[in-house]
């Protein structure tokens, strides 16, 4: 069995652990694991694209695998995915696959980035941490915000958005979850995250599929949001100028 062969294999069995005939639960483990796998495939095809070698890209499908390792317990144990009402997800997964039993055939230092992508890949920013370990962090988070723009379903609320949020967005920037405070507010962090993708490569595929077209025009063509909006286009197409 190749490595890649065995670590699916030990992923499989941990998930179908957390398998259970509670409807609520189940859904959304299968939710995850579908998740999980999807972002894995990602995370390798974004690597290829970076040109990485072998072993690389065998880390990148990893960390895309594992990245959401928590979540099963999470959900099983506080029926719930928000991290504030149950414990931190990226902290929780890092340390759940410490002692997991994929660890053979890594070495310390590529333990080490799988740790590292896994604990930041749902933090605001990456802490510095050298180029290796930042790069794989990077990875995961753009496999991952691509996977997830492609099935989120749209906020349904009203127009009502927080100050705070708006005026941040209004410069482009990524902005926090402790300042949402509306239904609507969740609009707003949605398209920040188009200021927190890292490779052209992720932000090429979420234009060509319509999730910025899809996340703006969620968005009243009124006050401040007019300006949101030209200034996210400005720095999208500015982003994507740079593409060969
Ligand atoms: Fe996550």
């Amino acid at each position: 069995m190749s490595e890649i062969d065995y670590l699916y294999e030990w992923f499989q069995g941990y998930v179908k652990a957390y398998y259970t005939g509670d409807k609520f639960v189940m859904d959304r483990v299968l939710l995850k694991e579908a998740h999980s796998k999807r972002v894995a495939a990602i995370s390798a095809s974004l690597a290829a694209y970076l040109g990485l070698d072998d072993r690389q890209t065998l880390l990148a499908e990893v960390i895309g695998l594992v990245h959401d390792l928590s979540r099963f317990r999470q959900v099983t144990e506080y029926r719930t995915f928000v991290d504030a009402e149950s414990f931190d997800h990226g902290d929780a997964g890092a340390e759940e696959f410490a002692h997991s039993g994929m660890l053979a055939g890594f070495t310390d230092d590529e333990l080490g980035m799988i740790r590292f992508a896994i604990t930041n890949h749902n933090k605001m920013l990456i802490p510095p941490a050298g180029p290796q370990h930042e790069l794989f962090a990077k990875i995961i988070r753009d496999a991952d915000k691509l996977d997830i723009f492609r099935i989120l379903p749209p906020i349904q609320a009203n127009h009502d958005y927080s100050p705070k949020l708006i005026s941040q967005l209004k410069t482009g920037g990524v902005l926090s979850y402790t300042d949402v405070k509306t239904m609507a507010d969740k609009r707003l962090i949605r398209l920040s995250w188009f200021y927190d993708i890292y490779f052209d490569w992720t932000l090429a595929k979420l234009v060509a599929e319509g999730h910025l077209e899809r996340q703006l025009a969620a968005l009243p063509d009124t006050g401040d949001c007019v300006v949101i909006k030209e200034t996210m286009k400005a720095y999208i197409s500015n982003s994507l100028s740079s593409l060969p």
